[in-house]
């Protein structure tokens, strides 16, 4: 049976220089398991933001395949992808960029709805996330009211909402401090071991990978080890 969850087939990235290619990313190739939490690490401009754009459909690669849930992302329209990325991907991002005029609970109600889950579902989901990650007296504040902190946490319950097959997160505890960073990774991995997700985590941070199933190095576009 094959369990992955996402697949990078020889994949590369590069973008036209003048007469020449930039290559970003060359010859990468992995698997993402059910129920694996995969940290990504490497110097900065190895290329680590990039992957993950590729995998979430963000940007389209150069050369190879990416399969999510064995679906040949590049195969897709401009439309599917963004419906494939809606109901199959959740996203978090270095910082939490919530929308101003919601507050704390509808930012979790409003990606929902656009997934068009039913409200009484929804409104399930967003009181049992939001009491998981600690938030649930922040349920009526606007984010203007909130650390910085709490803001990302609320990006992260928002990022679970369409209970996503896989989470694609780009530094995702750089604004948090070492015991909050360290509660939320140890929260996702779990709720991603145990609901047989996947996950791809871009991290600085070496104290956080204790949480991660396996580890990419990338170094100049290319997988250095893979542990
Ligand atoms: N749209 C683009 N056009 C040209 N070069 C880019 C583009 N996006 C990223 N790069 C380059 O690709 C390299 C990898 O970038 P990035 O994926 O952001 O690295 P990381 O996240 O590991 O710091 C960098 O040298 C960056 O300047
Ligand atoms: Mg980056």
């Amino acid at each position: 049976m094959d369990n992955a969850i996402l697949s990078f087939k020889d994949v590369a990235k590069s973008y036209p220089d003048g007469e020449n290619t930039l290559d970003i990313l060359q010859a990468i190739d992995f698997q993402l398991n059910k129920g694996e939490f995969i940290g990504l690490v490497g110097p900065s401009g190895a290329g680590k933001s990039t992957l993950l754009s590729l995998a979430g459909a963000l940007l389209n690669p150069t050369q190879g395949e990416i399969y999510l849930d064995g679906i040949s992302m590049a195969s897709l329209s401009p439309k599917e992808q963004t419906a494939l990325r809606l109901s199959k991907i959740g996203f978090i991002f270095q910082s939490a960029h919530l929308v101003p005029y919601l507050n704390v609970k509808e930012q979790l109600l409003f990606v929902a709805k656009l997934h068009g889950t039913a409200k009484g579902d929804a409104n399930h989901h967003a009181d049992e996330l939001l009491d998981k990650l600690g938030l649930t007296h922040r349920s009526k504040h606007y984010p203007d009211k909130l650390s910085g902190g709490e803001q990302q946490r609320i990006a992260i319950a928002r990022a679970m909402m369409n209970d996503p097959s896989l989470i694609l997160a780009d530094e995702p505890t750089a604004s948090l401090d070492f015991s909050r960073a360290t509660s939320v990774v140890e929260w996702l991995s779990h709720e991603v071991n145990e609901q047989g997700k996947g996950a791809l985590m871009v991290t600085h941070d070496e104290r956080m990978l204790r949480f991660c199933d396996r580890v990419i190095q990338l170094e100049d576009g290319k997988i250095r080890s893979i542990s």
